[in-house]
């Protein structure tokens, strides 16, 4: 069987990898010249996804990347993992998913199953895609050929987390398109979790970030709340933690980042005005989370105020820029917010982080372009007036940086346990 993956992003390349490892050729399609030159090289621009499989796969021919769109007419399944960002106005953006149906649309054989993995809202399977690809195609969706949503499942840098024990939901547009997506992804997944429509399917992914967006908003609250009252979040998590049943941790911190959990709510919360029903849980939280990082400016402020210096003339350095532990992902990442925060009151402001040794321009931060993270020495820590950690990656070495610093504001509770001189580290 050959297969065609059209974004070869975090979510399309790892799948890829997945169903050429599963016997199945893939052919992976993607606008970007450069990613596609690297990957038929047998190189990776993903931190955690192994050189070795890439170029393993590409020697075997079972996987190979293309910006070629007539390729579709080789395949028998299309599997789409293009981006779903909020436009500037914070609404759905689905041109990217629309371009694409455009772009395969005239290229679909008769019978192919054309899958939407993208996280989007409840419908855009059916109404969206769907129209675009019978227009381009000339053949009807359910008859002509199979259309289906399953959402990915990602996990970064979670070494348990494996593409294909990862169960994925599956959401058909007709009962025949179900078994055929089905019959797909039973090629590559072990566990296959059909539900009734490509409707409940979409449902099914929002649910799972606003459900994650939600808990971690309690926890941010819960930090200010219990912090005002001289309790530690972080000891209280890890003591609800033991119980075994009806409680699962969330952690606070600086605030939202990465591709999913910011933005996907919203599209729910857009598709919802268009039944009369109100998101209120996703506004809450979103407005809890997006106030986070002015919290971590005020605690700043404290930090530096005991040492009687201001925010305005210091140099800080912030320490992380990936939106979360051991990934070089940091797409939103709220360490974006807290360096324009930190500039806006008149610091000089660097970063750190071993996995992004300089900042590519994006369309948020495109100031921040060709900045370097700043090298781990003893004297470039030591000349920072304040050390930020916004992300507590694993291989940033804690006791150097409790020995180097002169004062260290910590979102990630990372200096647990460290010895260090009283009046050193605060939490925010
Ligand atoms: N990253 C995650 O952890 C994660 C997890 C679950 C779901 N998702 C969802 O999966 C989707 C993809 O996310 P991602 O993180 O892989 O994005 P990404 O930005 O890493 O990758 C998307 C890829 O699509 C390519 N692309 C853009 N427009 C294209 C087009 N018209 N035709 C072909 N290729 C095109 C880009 O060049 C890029 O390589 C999003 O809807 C996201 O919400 C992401």
């Amino acid at each position: 069987m050959k297969i065609a993956v059209v974004g070869l992003g975090y979510v399309g390349l790892p799948l890829s990898l997945q169903f050429a490892r599963s016997c199945v050729n893939v052919v992976g399609i993607d606008v970007d010249p450069e990613k596609v030159k690297l990957l038929n090289n047998g190189e990776s621009y993903i931190k955690h996804v192994q050189q070795s499989a890439i170029a393993d796969l590409i020697g075997s021919g079972k996987f190979s990347a293309s910006t070629d769109f007539t390729r579709i007419k080789e395949v028998a399944a299309v599997i789409i993992c293009v981006p779903t960002p909020l436009n500037k106005n914070r609404e759905p953006d689905l041109s990217f998913i629309l371009e694409t149906g455009r772009a395969i649309a005239p290229h679909l054989v008769k019978g192919a199953v054309v899958v939407l993995e993208s996280t989007t809202y409840p419908g855009t399977t059916e109404e969206d895609l769907c129209a675009v690809l019978e227009e381009g195609s000339g053949l009807k969706a359910g008859i002509d050929f199979h259309l289906a949503f399953s959402p990915e499942r990602e996990d970064p840098a979670n070494e348990q987390s494996k593409v294909k024990q990862i169960p994925k939901v599956v959401g058909g547009y007709t009962p025949a398109c179900l078994e055929k997506a089905m019959a797909l992804y039973a090629r590559a997944i072990d566990t296959l979790v059909p539900v009734s429509s490509c409707r409940a399917a979409e449902a099914t992914k929002l649910l799972e970030n606003i459900f994650r967006s939600v808990n971690i908003a309690l926890v941010n609250e819960l930090k200010l709340v219990y912090a005002a009252m001289g309790i530690d979040i972080w000891e209280v998590i890890e003591a609800a933690k033991s119980k075994p049943f009806g409680f699962m941790p969330f952690y606070p911190g600086p605030g939202l980042g990465g591709h999913c959990i910011p933005i996907d709510p919203f599209y729910l919360t857009w598709k919802a005005r268009e039944y009369g029903q109100h998101t209120r849980f996703i506004e809450l939280a979103g407005e809890i989370n997006t106030r986070m990082p002015e919290h971590v400016i005020h605690r700043v402020a404290d930090a530096l105020n005991s040492q009687q210096k201001s925010i305005n003339g210091s140099r800080i350095l912030i320490l992380g820029l990936a939106y979360k532990p051991n990934v070089d992902d940091e797409r939103q990442s709220p360490s974006y917010v807290l360096m324009d925060l930190l500039q806006e009151r008149g610091a000089e402001v660097a970063y750190h982080d071993p996995y992004v040794p300089v900042i590519k321009s994006t369309r948020e931060h495109p100031h921040f372009a060709g900045k370097e993270s700043v090298a781990w020495t003893r004297s470039n820590i030591q000349n920072f007036d304040l050390v930020l950690i916004a992300t507590n990656h694993s291989s940033v070495n804690y006791d150097e940086l409790a020995e180097w610093a002169r004062c260290i504001v910590d979102t990630r509770n990372a200096m647990s346990g460290m010895p260090v001189a009283a009046g050193k580290v605060w939490k925010a």
